[in-house]
């Protein structure tokens, strides 16, 4: 960064409540090096104002009828979950384990849907008892559980069919889960058997119909196309549609990761929403980075520099079990300094982490300037599947998170102790 100490939006961050005022990133009006100094590094620091902002720009695109449930395993962070709830949001699930976190919020389950390729008896059976919109049957497997879930309950199970439209999504390739290769949903040429078992069974109710087409989605394209593949099949029998009352779009919607546009949510409301209002239909989205990606950073601290052939690496103290999109998808995340150094030359680095595997790395190729020991970074648009998708690898503990909303700030989730690392092993 050269010139003098600026104040202005953050190159590269998808959102304006994280801005340099007097040289400084802040989020929102805290300073983020102060945040470090009180809770250490690596540190995940979220903005309250742009989870907000998000909610009301899904719900301005899709209406006051739109179901907007947040995709849980985006950042599964209870106080994340308690603010998005607060903002009117209900939740997609995936898991027993993320049904038991809205309970430990103490969160609504009315307005839920629950997804997930295999779901075992366990998980059935918490979450008819917990009673949620509809469940999201994605294998034919399923079933005979959730009847004897209902019949158990004495009460009729609300599911939707989530369809596999065989649509090309133009994303990462381990991210795209709506084409025949994809293990999710149920393929629209043997749904006809699925729908007839369920409507033949006295404690299932087919009430929608789902079709998640994948993550990271820039475009409009496949979500029309799903919906004219899914509207073909329904159209073929009457049994396909009478009762149908949903249609669950997924999530999927992209962020711009500070490079391209972010998918334009209003588009794919219009294009959409008069074919589900022609029927009826009320529109169910599941957004989950969309929401909260950009209104996370990973403030990671430099350990030191070094040069190897050609190579110039920045080693930080934040690594890919913090972070693992860099090593899983070769995703991009812009990484700034949290200090600007006026008149410091740029150099090209790769920031890698102490983590043992050469896949360890937060960003190759990186142009910043010369960094001291203890300087820091901010790995941006961090917010989504960076918490959420942490693991312990080299015995390290889990970073802590804060919530900044304007002026306040809450540690949301403190820094693993050691002990925690080890707790449950048990030693012979
Ligand atoms: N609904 C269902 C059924 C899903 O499987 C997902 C994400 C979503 C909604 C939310 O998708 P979103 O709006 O966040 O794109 N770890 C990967 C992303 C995996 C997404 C898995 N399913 C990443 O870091 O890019």
């Amino acid at each position: 960064m050269t010139g003098a100490a600026s104040s202005g939006p953050c190159p590269g961050s998808g959102s304006p409540d994280f801005a340099y005022c007097g040289g400084q990133l802040h989020c929102e009006q805290v300073a983020i090096a102060d945040l470090v100094e009180r809770f250490g590094s690596p540190l995940y620091v979220y903005s309250a104002a742009t989870m907000r902002d998000r909610v009301q720009r899904v719900r301005r695109a899709f209406g006051e009828q739109a179901h907007i449930c947040y995709a849980v395993k985006a950042n599964s962070n209870l106080s994340v979950l308690r603010l998005l709830h607060e903002q009117g949001c209900g939740f997609d699930l995936v898991s027993g384990g993320e049904l038991e976190r809205l309970h430990a919020a103490e969160l609504p389950t009315n307005q839920v849907v629950f997804a997930g390729v295999g779901k075992q008896s366990w998980e059935v059976e918490a979450a008819v008892s917990a009673g949620l919109l509809f469940f999201n049957v994605e294998s034919s497997c399923e079933l005979p559980l959730l009847s004897a879930a209902g019949a158990a309950a004495q009460r009729p199970v609300a599911v939707a069919l989530r369809l596999n439209p065989n649509v090309e999504a133009n994303t990462h390739a381990y991210i795209s889960t709506g084409k025949d290769e994809n293990k999710f949903g149920v393929a629209i040429d043997r749904a006809k058997d699925v729908v007839a078992q369920i409507v033949a069974d006295p404690w299932l109710q087919l009430v929608g119909y789902h079709a998640h087409l994948g993550s990271q989605l820039r475009t409009v394209d496949p979500y029309v196309q799903a919906l004219d593949r899914v509207l073909e099949f329904v159209d073929g029998a009457s049994e396909r549609s009478d009762g149908v009352r949903y249609y669950d779009l997924g999530g999927g919607f992209g962020i711009s990761y500070g490079e391209g546009a972010a998918l334009d949510v209003a588009e794919v409301a219009d294009a959409l929403l008069p074919r589900l209002e022609q029927r009826s239909w009320r529109p169910v989205v599941e957004p989950g980075r969309f929401l909260v990606g950009d209104a996370g950073v990973l403030v990671t601290s430099v350990l030191g520099e070094k040069s190897q052939g050609r190579s110039e690496f920045l080693l930080v103290d934040a690594a890919m079990n913090d972070l693992m999109r860099p090593a899983l998808y070769q995703a991009e995340h812009a990484i700034v300094p949290v200090v600007q150094r006026p008149n410091a030359a740029l150099r090209t680095v790769d920031v890698v982490g102490p983590v043992c595997e050469t896949g360890d790395f937060l960003g190759r190729a990186r142009s910043l300037p010369r960094c001291d020991r203890g300087d820091l970074l901010a790995v941006l648009a961090a917010g989504a599947y960076g918490a959420s998708m942490a693991s312990n690898y080299n015995s390290r503990r889990r970073s802590a998170e804060v919530l900044v909303d304007g002026e306040q700030v809450r540690l949301v989730r403190r820094r693993e102790s050691f002990a925690q690392l080890f707790q449950d092993e048990i030693d012979a």
